[in-house]
């Protein structure tokens, strides 16, 4: 099923389908998180954690043309979807990868992500951590996460592991944060 993502300074037609997150629309979150005025950089390293079909990537790799986007999942069909999504639009500055494929060393100088909540704390707690340990040290990740899912508590424990974190987006039930390195005071 085909869905129109028209954004306030791009578009794009993204293929979804079952077994992959958000078939048949643009999911409220991520559209959040895509029309908000987040931190980007136009060059370097970029990443989106769990791509799905691919909307966070197209949109950085649209944003930011001369930086390489890395779309990570571990689920393959979310995987080969946004290659698809990537071909479809015509970006070549995007990189589908499983997690574990993503070239040790490599750090970001932007993440983003709608992050799989569902997945329960311990383990979206490991996810962030193995992640954020990747940012570069002037670098930022935006995260769009559901109030009632646990998004400020997601927060307090982002500031007590030693990240900056900041609420800078709270609408209709969701809080839009903004994580970099260095304390809070
Ligand atoms: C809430 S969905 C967001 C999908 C897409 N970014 C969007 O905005 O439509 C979260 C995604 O994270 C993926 N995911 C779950 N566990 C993961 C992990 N350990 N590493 C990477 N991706 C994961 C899921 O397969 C899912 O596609």
């Amino acid at each position: 099923m085909l869905v129109d993502v028209t954004l306030p300074d791009t578009a794009f037609v993204m293929e979804t389908d079952r077994g992959v997150f958000s078939r048949g629309h643009l999911d409220t979150a991520t559209s959040m998180l895509l029309r908000a005025d987040l931190p980007i950089a136009s060059t370097g390293n970029l990443l989106d954690l769990g791509c799905g079909a691919g909307p966070i990537a197209l949109t950085m790799a649209r944003r930011s043309p001369d930086a390489t986007v890395w779309a990570v999942d571990v689920n393959s069909r979310a995987r080969a979807l946004c290659a698809r999504n990537a071909d479809r639009n015509s970006l070549t500055n995007i990189r589908v990868v499983a997690p574990d494929d993503i070239p040790p060393g490599l750090t970001f100088a932007t993440i983003w992500s709608n992050p799989p909540i569902r997945i329960g704390k311990a383990a979206l707690h490991d996810l962030l951590e193995r992640w954020l340990a990747r940012l570069e040290e002037h670098g930022t990740a935006s995260l769009v996460v559901q109030k009632h899912l646990g998004a400020d508590s997601l927060q307090r424990w982002l500031i007590d592991l030693g990240h900056r974190c900041d609420r800078v987006g709270s609408k209709a039930g969701f809080r839009l944060l903004t994580v970099s390195a260095g304390s809070t005071t």
